[in-house]
């Protein structure tokens, strides 16, 4: 479903990735794994149209996206839910709004908004938390409202970069199980992380990035 084929990346005088070739299979749980440094928010971001890679081609599918016309673009981004490693949650806007937002935009009624907005958030147990600001919420409570916003729009496609990087333990295997639930109803996945912990004894895929070069493929 996504395929990426030679694809390199520079920034300036820096190589993010190098000639990286794999596939992604439609309804797939894998992983992607490295250093800090070695490429795999670049990586995501080339699958969310946020940056473009210099030297390949990428394409989901089977849609080569360098042919996407400007227009085309929302489009395929509409079915792409990305948890951001920075969050990108707006202070000035309730956990409600934050994660009603991209439905809004879509001029879905309020009150499938309701629902939906309501059915994330059970998801990820924050229902109660949906009048809160998220600056007054946690660390691991505002990962949550990301992969709440990230999935209320129920993508064909789920990115999500170091989803447990601020949460303990527990919160980390219950943002696992989340994920392999919303994986079991069809769901690609795409988790970049650096922590093995979350694909040990998976049986998922894991791709290896060292220094923007894919190493290696192996089974969590
Ligand atoms: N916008 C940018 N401009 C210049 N260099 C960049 C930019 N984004 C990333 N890089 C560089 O590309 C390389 C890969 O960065 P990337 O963010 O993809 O790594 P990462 O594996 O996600 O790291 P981390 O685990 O710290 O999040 C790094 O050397 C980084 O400095
Ligand atoms: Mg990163």
């Amino acid at each position: 479903m996504i395929n990426f084929e030679n694809v390199s990346k520079h920034y300036d005088t820096q190589t993010a990735l190098r000639n990286i070739t794999f596939s992604i299979e439609k309804g797939e749980m894998a992983f992607i794994t490295g250093l800090s440094g070695s490429g795999k928010t670049t990586l995501l971001k080339l699958i969310y149209l946020s940056e473009k890679p210099d030297e390949g081609t990428i394409s989901i599918d089977s849609r080569e996206l360098n042919t996407l016309k400007e227009s085309e673009i929302p489009l395929l981004r509409r079915k792409i839910g990305f948890v951001f490693q920075d969050f990108r949650l707006l202070n000035n806007r309730n956990v409600f709004e934050n994660i009603a937002l991209a439905l809004r935009i879509r001029g879905i009624n309020d009150k499938d908004v309701k629902t939906r907005v309501f059915d994330a958030l059970k998801t990820v147990n924050l229902r109660h938390k949906a009048d809160y600001y998220p600056d007054t919420l946690s660390g691991g409570e505002q990962q949550r409202v990301v992969i709440a916003r990230a999935i209320v729009s129920e993508p064909t496609v789920l990115l999500a970069d170091e989803p447990t990087g601020n949460v303990d333990p527990d919160t980390s295997a219950g943002i696992m199980r989340t994920f392999k639930n919303i994986n079991a109803t069809g769901t690609t996945i795409i988790i970049a992380t650096h922590n093995r912990e979350l694909f040990r004894d998976t049986g998922r895929r894991v791709l290896k990035l060292d220094n923007g070069n894919l190493v290696s493929e192996e089974r969590g």
